[in-house]
């Protein structure tokens, strides 16, 4: 048998085991097999790993690239270039609906065609349903999961423009329901947002930091609560994105405690990042603000950590909403009079490429196991989202792998912003150390960023649409609150 590829002395590590000795075969971009002393021939491309970890291409399953509000950030050019290079294969962005949209199918294709030959990773869409109308809700969702593989939505509870009611969302998860999608939410109480809003206004308190001020942290929770039981009334999944704060996290919890199919997501930023930052000279807050905003205490981060490795989380995604700081006009500080106004900020930070490096921090500080680094950055975003060809090392799969140092080969370096390969004059994570980092990225059996080699080496057309089928993770249960049932 020949291979095109083989990787030797690595730890395939999986969401599962970690494999040593072993060696992986990849042939026509598919991983071939896995075992001892694999045959090369004159042909074959080797790499050595050196014992360091092979783990799968990442899957970065929450991603803004040339949608219409962000209009100062990464193209799918940009975008997809950062991915790789931080050791994402597949994303998977939104094509968002307006609301004044009355049909979503040209919608998905304008999307799809952004990306078309744009983007140098594998990708794949979510819908963003802003107004979902009868004809959206019963004829053209189950025509996207069909015909494109778009199995997925996202709705939002709060920002004026996305918000849908509580009586929507429910109409939305029959259709959910039926056709096996995964509804995403994002769950933050827009009415208490709102009325702080208004206040801080009135009082002229109007800098970067308000922006946390005015979504505390009890607005995440009544919301994500509030999901739960909708959720739990129509029997059907959720995933809670950008999950920011302990209470939000624990009503997660109880609902899987419950065995209800309630998932749950976060970010890098509540990782790392504590609202102190949204202060600053210059207003560099700006450079911070995201939905839900960063919180106040260390403790915070620890508990997002522990969510992790207590499987309450489910996937680990950049939420790369990235605009640029210094732009002409001070696009990404909203000013208006001369200040910046957090209510004009756009929210989101840039984080495609640092994810990854990140989360792998918390496995070498021991915050993490090597097995939940896979789980949440890979293994479970693609069977989530019906990736069955992604997220794992297995023969069959796509042959994307990432390998890192050995542990102690890297030499260790503060990133600033010019590392990185997004279009992004900034990035929040600036200034921290790291000690590993991607050494190589493999896409479908191909080297497509090699850090000590060539850098980025993928063609700007390399990366595939990937039509997605359901969700491998547990559905619904025909479990219901009483007598009452869901329409099928
Ligand atoms: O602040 C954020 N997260 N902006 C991106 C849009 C969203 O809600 O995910
Ligand atoms: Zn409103
Ligand atoms: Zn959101
Ligand atoms: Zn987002």
């Amino acid at each position: 048998m020949d291979f095109d590829l083989v990787i030797k002395n690595g730890l395939i590590a999986t969401a599962s085991d970690v494999i040593s000795g072993q060696d992986i075969g990849v042939r026509d971009g598919k991983i071939a097999c896995i075992g001892f002393g694999l045959p090369t021939t004159s042909s074959t491309q080797i790499i050595d790993a050196e014992g360091g970890f092979i783990t799968p291409g990442g899957v970065d399953s929450h991603v803004h690239l040339e949608q219409w509000n962000t209009p100062t950030g990464d193209t799918w050019i940009t975008g997809s270039r950062s991915a790789l290079c931080g050791g994402t294969t597949t994303v998977i962005a939104f094509a968002s609906q307006n609301k004044h949209h009355e049909s979503v199918l040209p919608i998905v294709d304008d999307y799809a065609a952004l990306a078309k030959g744009r983007s140098s990773c594998d990708y794949a869409l979510h819908l963003i349903m802003t107004n979902p109308t009868p004809k959206i809700v019963n004829e053209e969702l189950p025509f996207l999961v069909k015909e494109h593989g778009i199995t997925s939505v996202k709705l939002y509870m709060t920002y004026d423009p996305m918000k849908l009611r509580d009586r929507e969302i429910l109409d939305i998860m029959v259709a959910t329901r039926r056709l096996g999608m995964t509804t995403m939410i994002h769950a933050e109480n827009h009415d208490m947002i709102e009325l702080i809003i208004e206040t801080l206004e009135a009082r002229g308190q109007t800098d970067p930091y308000y922006h946390a001020v005015s979504r505390p942290q009890l607005a995440e929770a009544e919301a994500t609560y509030r999901a739960i039981a909708l959720s739990e009334m129509m029997d059907t999944p959720i995933l809670l994105v950008h999950v920011s704060s302990e209470t939000a996290a624990k009503h997660i919890r109880d609902a899987q405690t419950r065995l209800l199919p309630i998932y749950g997501e976060t970010c890098p930023q509540y990782l790392y990042l504590l609202s102190e930052r949204l202060k600053g000279e210059n207003f560099e807050g700006a450079k911070c603000v995201c939905s839900p905003p960063l919180r106040e205490k260390p403790a915070d981060l620890d508990s997002m950590w522990t969510s992790i490795a207590n499987g309450t989380f489910t996937t680990f995604s950049s939420d790369h909403a990235a605009s640029k700081f210094g732009v002409e006009g001070g696009k990404r500080l909203g000013l208006i009079n001369g200040r910046p106004y957090f209510k004009k900020i756009p929210n989101g930070l840039p984080g495609l490429e640092t994810r990854l490096p990140l989360l792998y921090k918390g496995v070498q500080e021991g915050r993490i196991t090597i097995h939940d680094y896979v789980r949440v950055s890979a293994s479970n975003p693609a069977k989530l989202y019906g990736l069955h060809t992604k997220g794992a090392i297995q023969p069959g799969l796509d042959a994307d792998f990432i390998i890192w140092y050995p542990e102690g080969k890297m030499e260790p370096f503060e990133l600033t912003n010019a590392m990185l390969h997004h279009d992004i004059d900034y990035s929040p994570f600036e200034g921290m150390t790291f000690t590993n980092w991607p050494r190589y990225t493999i896409l479908r059996g191909q080297t497509v960023w090699s850090r000590d080699g060539e850098g980025f080496m993928a063609k700007q057309d390399q990366g595939r649409y990937v039509k997605r089928g359901t969700s491998a993770l547990g559905g619904p249960r025909n479990v219901f609150v009483n007598e009452w049932r869901p329409p099928v």
